[in-house]
């Protein structure tokens, strides 16, 4: 029943969703109606025999194999790794019990509970021997901390005792040092301490713990970890590092320290996140997680970095298209500055790639290779086809991924071929300023090169060219979002080039006076019944269940509502059964059910005062590095089946936004710096969460790339970076996948709010990709609602303005075309619950 297909309904026995198409009554269902689970909130397990599947022993172990399934191994000298049965270890780092499962805020997940990595060895019996006393040194220190209120994963690292350190040498030869990171919604994560002082933060109060908790650290060690690194690694001969973060950090340390021989990127792993690194640790495995962004030798060496703490108002994004890898590897001078590439990872047994076989067909490119395993363990290996365009006119990057694929588990000496296929058109460039021709996808003319291998950097250029003789316009646009401040940006030659600088106009304009965010009152949604806006409802003609039962048209239903009905179906609605992220429809009078939204990604989240307990699945950094969307699509189903057994409709995953810089406090929440590879491990996530009929959200659209003062940042950013690079995953989603719903980011994009910004929400999702879905805002937005429903945000959450918007319908600055546009979508989307 699981991962073979859907959950189905209880007792039902044809696959999910099929008995309730057309919204008839299944008898194999006993009885239940169409949206039975939004209308009665019922207890009804999706698992067999009645069984509940919320945090279900398969899900959990599905937690621990996706988690082990994206770990990489970033060094092991001399075989260090994995460590042989009978070992003696000792462990040292707070983080080996300060475990964190996934970052914080919205993406939290309330679990039955974490395993730590010492929990994780112990529950491998005698496969290694761990030294107690150093773990008693944590626990004790570890539970103080945590009873004076330090939140997990922001402890300072203890001091250990000098005959601690002794009796642990004494004991082995062989440390693990853990460093554990958290971050969260909300807040951005720090390069060093002294400007973090000086840098005012959303959170004042949480971040004022950070201060007295933190020294110099986050994206670098911190002194006390520095200092406790350099004891541990003095003593020891055989030193291995297990990273628990969530994203970037500092990897010089253990890179260029030849005393230390092992490193495991380990992520934040989920619940089993423990087990899962003690399991590949002790070889009961083998790490196939290869990179889902560069590591650089520094912070400083990221383009991104020079602006990151230039404003609260606004960020510049001067580095332009040449994001990630491909300032990395396109920029002269640069890729002495990477640690690790891109795509880059260890495995315990070795690879060989032979029987290239490349050809064109179709304007289709296709490479196929043989992968053999000629090493002494299983093992996966990922295969990764990059392109070149030539640099013509626009200038391009110098590799772009256009293909990956995993093997399968192979056995030592056993082989499989791969066959990795990309059409040209994915290596055309945006053009902008008109060079080649103005606001067109184009393919210059020139000759396109293409490189195979296992990451960005040691790829293979293959004998296949393409030669163009003339430009290609593969698809001609008009200019939408084109910056008003950005200044400059960034050239293949490392040079700069000016821009046009364009007057900020506002089509949408204020006619409503803005209301200053401070003094808006967010009314908590109420159930219609109570709502305060005031009429008489006369009797409605059809019913909703008319619609989905086909006898009356979803125009028709609407035709009927009057313009207050529609300003209230706009809004978010309130909250039933265990939901915390309120719901869409409620209109009893018309028979909408109210249906319920829940946060993810990391699994279905619930507040903990509910009591209901769920999977906490490995962060997307980790899903993304496993390179398989097969995994994340199993994790979507299971995480689906977890929010429709709460009766829950909508999912608010999966978050695709780039990560631009190390430090955005929500990277853990997105997918990478490469927008084909988020496209790919996010959009199999949202087949996975769909087959359940529930709807996944594909956020936060867009440009959401820092948290500090997310509500009123402007992300500043030519058309060309907008289009090739930070929207890219989510026009891939939308046109492959079909996602149910988009949510708008809170950020400013050029001067307009994401959310009020009808050349992104209109022009580009909707005529351009032809976009069908619905689109909410985010939470509690500074967004004026007729200003985002004129744009084409469909849904304002948590709640939305009827008064307001009834006041911008009487003074002509809101048409009831537009509320029934949205409307539709509203109630498309409900249509397509269960
Ligand atoms: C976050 C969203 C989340 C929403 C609902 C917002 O603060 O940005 O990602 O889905 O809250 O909790």
């Amino acid at each position: 029943m699981l991962y073979n297909g859907m959950y189905s309904q209880a007792g039902c026995r044809q696959k999910s969703g099929a008995c309730m198409a057309a919204a008839k009554i299944c008898k194999e269902c006993y009885g239940m109606e169409k949206w039975n689970r939004a209308k009665y909130q019922p207890n009804l397990p999706l698992g067999p025999d009645g069984k509940k599947i919320t945090a279900c022993n398969e899900h959990i172990e599905l937690s621990k194999q996706a988690a082990k399934e994206g770990m990489v191994l970033l060094k092991n000298e001399n075989e260090a790794l994995p460590l042989k049965r009978g070992a003696r270890i000792a462990l040292f780092g707070k983080g080996t019990v300060d475990y964190v499962k996934g970052g914080g805020g919205s993406g939290d997940v309330t679990v039955p509970y974490i395993r730590n990595l010492y929990e994780g060895f112990k529950e491998l019996g005698e496969q290694v021997f761990v030294f107690e006393k150093t773990v008693t040194f944590y626990e004790r220190y570890v539970r103080d901390q945590y009873e004076l209120g330090i939140q997990p994963g922001m402890l300072k690292e203890p001091e250990i005792p000098e005959e601690l350190l002794q009796e642990a040498a004494a004991y082995t030869d062989t440390a693990i040092i853990s460093i554990s990171r958290f971050s969260g919604e909300g807040w951005d994560r720090k390069s060093d301490f002294d400007r973090i002082e000086h840098h005012k933060l959303v959170n004042e109060q949480f971040i004022s713990q950070a201060n007295e908790t933190f020294e110099r650290s986050d994206y670098y060690l911190s002194g006390a970890e520095a200092g406790m690194v350099e004891q541990v690694a003095a003593m020891f001969h055989r030193v291995i590092v297990v990273m628990n973060v969530g994203g970037m950090v500092d990897s010089s340390w253990f890179k260029n320290d030849d005393r230390i021989s092992g490193v495991l990127m380990a992520w934040q792993g989920g619940m089993e996140g423990g087990l899962a690194e003690a399991e590949l640790l002790c070889g009961m495995g083998n790490p196939s997680g290869k990179l889902c962004d560069t590591f650089a030798d520094s912070f400083n060496a990221y383009p991104s970095s020079e602006t990151f703490y230039e404003s609260d108002d606004y960020v510049d994004y001067f580095e332009d298209i040449y994001v990630g890898y491909r300032y990395f590897e396109t920029i002269p001078g640069m890729k002495e500055h990477v640690n690790y590439p891109f795509g880059f990872g260890l495995s315990y047994t070795s690879f060989e790639l032979t029987d290239l076989c490349v050809r064109e067909e179709d304007a289709e490119l296709k490479a196929s290779v043989r992968v053999t395993n000629v090493g002494n363990r299983s093992g996966r290996e990922v295969v990764q086809l990059y392109g070149s365009a030539p640099q013509g006119k626009l200038g391009k990057e110098s590799r772009r991924l256009i293909a990956f694929q995993k093997t399968c588990l192979l056995k030592p000496g056993c082989s499989q071929i791969l066959t990795l296929t990309a059409p040209l058109e994915d290596m055309a460039s945006y053009d902008d300023l008109g060079k080649v021709r103005k606001s067109a996808w184009i393919l210059e003319k020139g000759e396109y090169g293409f490189y195979l291998g296992t990451d960005v950097r040691s790829a293979k250029e293959l004998d296949l060219k393409i030669c163009l003789k003339e430009d290609e316009i593969v698809e001609q646009l008009s200019e939408k979002m084109a910056p008003s401040s950005l200044s400059k940006r960034l050239l293949a030659d490392g040079s700069f080039e000016s821009l046009p600088q364009r007057e900020a106009n506002d089509p949408n304009e204020n006619v409503l006076e803005r209301m200053p965010f401070e003094e808006v009152e967010f009314p908590m949604p109420q159930i219609r019944a109570c709502r305060s806006l005031q009429r008489r409802i006369p009797a409605a003609k059809y019913i909703f269940s008319d619609v989905a039962e086909g006898k009356a048209t979803l125009e028709e239903f609407i035709a009927q509502l009057s313009d207050e009905d529609l300003c209230w179906l706009v809004g978010g609605q309130t909250n039933t059964g265990v939901a915390n992220t309120f719901g869409y429809g409620n209109d009893p009078v018309h028979g909408i059910p109210n249906i319920m939204t829940a946060d993810g990604p990391a699994g279905l989240r619930i507040l903990p005062q509910v009591g209901v307990k769920t999977t906490a699945f490995p962060c997307s950094t980790l899903l993304a590095c496993t390179w398989d969307p097969e995994t994340t699509e199993k994790v979507g189903i299971a995480g689906g089946a977890e929010v429709k057994e709460n009766n829950i409709s909508v999912w608010l995953t999966p978050a695709v936004n780039i990560h631009r810089t190390p430090l955005c406090g929500r990277n853990f929440e997105y997918y990478s710096e490469d927008p084909f590879l988020a496209a790919k491990m996010a959009g199999a996530m949202v087949r996975g969460i769909q087959s359940n009929h529930v709807g996944a959200t594909v956020k936060h659209f867009a440009l959401n790339n820092k948290e500090t003062n997310r509500k009123e940042c402007d992300s500043r950013c030519s058309e060309r970076a907008i289009r090739e690079i930070y929207i890219r995953a989510f026009e891939r989603i939308v046109k492959e996948e079909d996602p149910w719903s988009i949510m708008t980011s809170y950020n400013i994009i050029n001067g307009h709010r994401a959310s009020e910004n009808a050349d992104l929400l209109t022009g580009i999702l909707r005529k351009e990709w032809h976009y069908d879905g619905m689109v909410t805002s985010d939470w509690w937005t500074c967004g004026e609602h007729y200003k985002e429903v004129n744009a084409g945000n469909d849904v304002k959450m948590a709640c939305g303005f009827p008064q307001r918007l009834l006041k911008a319908m009487e003074m002509g600055a809101l048409k009831r075309e537009a509320l029934e546009k949205a409307a539709g979508h509203i109630l498309k989307l409900i249509l397509k619950v269960d």
